[in-house]
């Protein structure tokens, strides 16, 4: 945010006493996203990492972490030399015999006492001295799960799963802490990037990017893919923001739950998406309706149309946002490049020149290219950013709309 002061860096001899080291995994390509809500509602510095974010909380706000939207996991840090290069890339026995030193030779007890704090357990964390029944019955039991990836043309002697095993064990043997694979009280996490490991106690149980929906489709997409779309768009008080390709609503529902000074339009050309939709906004209405009793509605309305011929007047909406069918789990690639040159062209009819904008999402990214090379009287490319989306790279299109004096002039030269 523009003007507020924004925190200094925090020294590393000052962070154990005051602060605690927390990351949060973010989808690849949008941690710039990430990092700017982080610093902006935080108030502190955040460091981009691949996939994640980092950054540190003042003991006494941990719980303010929960209102990061573009995050999917959050986990606090248990090592403080992230990003020291380790010899990784030795042999089997020995590489994971120092996975199992840096355990050993971390101090648990600030991460821990985060965890504890933050999910609220009563579980007894120390090996219990005299082994008593009672604090024997009180250890958690635990999990470690391992992500991993190589550099290009180099490789670990280990698997994921041997580094889990490892890293699980010797916690064991430090706590005492039982094993369990199901069911578990704390969840441990090993990012082994290249040379450098991040080991982490997972805060949250469940990724955040399910906040919004109970009625999933089968191209749902994640709420903090949504948000990061919606915040590239850049909202502004009374616009109008329409998703005309809505599936289950994640994008409008996301963002009437975060600005709810605009108002959404949200519409499918298939019934069941709208079903789903109004399911999926019933569902928080009434969940929200159970904590409070004044009646809070999303400003948001479903229709069922079609995206080539929208019931809307024209230069009357103010954003575009939408993730398009890829043409792998919806449509094909056939079909994609007439509904994206006359979906483009329709949205462009209904949005406001000059200051009108989209945000697009698609996976395929050449019929994108091709449809805005064809309507660059219409539609100018602003940004492009590239994302991973289940194994796929999509591209993320932030487009405004050519205003009138322009249009007429690229028109009169082509
Ligand atoms: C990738 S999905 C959107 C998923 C959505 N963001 C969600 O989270 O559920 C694309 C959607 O476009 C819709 N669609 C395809 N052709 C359309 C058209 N001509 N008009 C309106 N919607 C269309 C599909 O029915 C599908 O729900």
């Amino acid at each position: 945010m523009e003007g507020e002061p924004m925190e200094t860096d925090r020294t590393e001899e000052n962070d154990s006493e005051q602060y605690f080291e927390i990351g949060a995994t973010v989808i690849s390509g949008l941690e710039m996203f990430a990092r700017d809500e982080c610093q902006e509602k935080l108030k502190c510095k955040a460091e981009i990492g691949r996939g994640r974010i980092y950054f540190n909380i003042a003991k006494d706000q941990l719980h303010s972490i929960v209102t990061l939207q573009a995050v999917n996991n959050l986990f606090v840090l248990v090592n403080k030399d992230k990003n020291k290069e380790l010899d990784l890339y030795g042999k089997k026995d020995s590489t994971l015999e120092y996975l199992k030193e840096l355990v050993t030779h971390q101090d648990w007890s600030v991460p821990l006492a985060a965890w504890k704090e933050f999910t609220k357990s009563s579980h007894h964390l120390e090996r219990p001295q005299d082994g008593t029944k009672n604090q024997c019955d009180n250890l958690p039991i635990f999990r470690v799960t391992c992500t991993r990836s190589s550099k290009e043309g180099r490789k670990h002697e280990f698997s994921s799963q041997e580094a889990a095993s490892a890293t699980g064990g010797r916690i064991n043997d430090i706590f005492g802490w039982p094993v369990k694979m199901k069911d578990f009280d704390m969840e441990i996490s090993v990012d082994i990037n290249d040379t450098k490991v991040v080991l982490g106690i997972n805060l949250t149980s469940e990724s955040l990017h399910r906040r919004n929906i109970t009625h999933f489709g089968p191209t749902t997409l994640q709420s903090t893919i949504a948000y990061c779309m919606l915040r590239m768009s850049c909202p502004q008080v009374g616009d109008i923001i329409c998703d005309p390709m809505c599936g289950g609503s994640s994008i409008p529902i996301e963002g009437a739950r975060t600005w709810a000074s605009c108002y959404f339009l949200s519409g499918d050309n298939v019934e069941i998406a709208t079903e789903k939709s109004e399911g999926n906004i019933t569902a928080i209405e009434e969940k929200r309706n159970s904590i409070t009793s004044k009646g809070l509605f999303l400003h948001l309305d479903v229709f069922q149309w079609d995206v080539t011929n929208l019931p809307l007047r024209s230069n009357s909406v103010d954003v575009f946002i939408t993730d398009l069918p890829f043409g792998k789990r919806m449509g094909s690639k056939l079909n994609n490049w007439e509904l994206y040159r006359r979906g483009l062209t329709e949205m462009a009819r209904v949005c406001k020149p000059g200051t009108g904008r989209a945000v697009l999402l698609t996976q395929d990214k050449k019929c994108m290219a091709r449809v805005l090379k064809m309507t660059n009287h219409l539609w100018r490319k602003k940004y492009l950013q590239f994302i991973r989306m289940g194994g796929l790279t999509a591209g993320m299109y932030s487009l405004t709309r050519v205003g009138r004096a322009a249009q007429v002039a690229a028109q009169t030269q082509s």
